[in-house]
């Protein structure tokens, strides 16, 4: 059989994904090998990791070049891709949240900056709250600043980033972890591969 190959996102939650893949029994101290491959393999050579992007990890398992990956929850609420989400890794954890400059009035219509723009739409939408949506890339905290924007939708983990540039959170709307995702024909075609992982991951959490 040949190996199973996961995308996982580079940066922050890399060291607690290993924690929880040592957990559920897989040699995964590559994954926290500091250089530059871009293909991690595990010494059983059962196992190879891709290492991406964060905001790349569902298209590489959408289009079957992984059979899984570990995406943030927030991207996949925003684009909605074609895929299962078998299990919640409960790692990642922050919050999505409308923020603005503390004690700040916005006005009816609010000019909002973030990287969300469909979420933060249909957000606005479903409480009847028309707002100005103004895309950007990261950095988001910047916006009402300077003038950009009256108010973010950005994630939250420890709030460090919001007070020190002096803004507080007005609305949250929604939890945000990593979740396991996989792409659908493999899942099936490979499921003998797949479920056993998925099962110990799942006792992992
Ligand atoms: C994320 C997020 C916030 C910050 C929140 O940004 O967009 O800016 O972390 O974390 P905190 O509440 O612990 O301060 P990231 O560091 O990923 O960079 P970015 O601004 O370029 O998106």
């Amino acid at each position: 059989m040949s190996e199973l190959t996961i995308a996982v996102p580079k940066g922050r939650v890399l060291r607690s994904l290993a924690a929880l893949f040592e957990r559920a029994g897989v040699d995964a101290a590559c994954l926290l090998a500091d250089d530059r491959r871009l293909i991690r393999e595990v010494p059983d050579r059962s196992l190879r990791f891709l290492l991406l992007k964060p905001d790349d990890v569902p298209t590489y398992v959408e289009y079957g070049a992984a059979d899984l990956g570990v995406s943030g929850r927030d991207m996949l609420l925003e684009r909605r891709y074609e895929l299962y989400q078998p299990l919640d890794l409960e790692i990642g954890r922050c919050r999505m949240v409308v923020a603005a400059k503390r004690g700040v009035t916005v006005p009816a219509v609010p000019r909002v900056a973030t990287k969300y723009p469909r979420v933060t739409g249909d957000h606005f939408a479903r409480r009847g709250i028309q707002v100005e949506i103004i895309y950007v890339q990261g950095s988001v905290e910047l916006g009402p600043l300077v003038g950009l924007a009256d108010l973010i939708v950005d994630l939250v983990e420890t709030g460090a980033t919001l007070q020190e540039n002096d803004l507080e959170e007005r609305e949250l709307i929604t939890p945000i972890s990593s979740v396991l995702v996989a792409n659908r024909a493999q899942y099936k075609l490979r499921h003998d591969a797949v479920r056993p992982l998925v099962e110990r991951l799942r006792s992992a959490v």
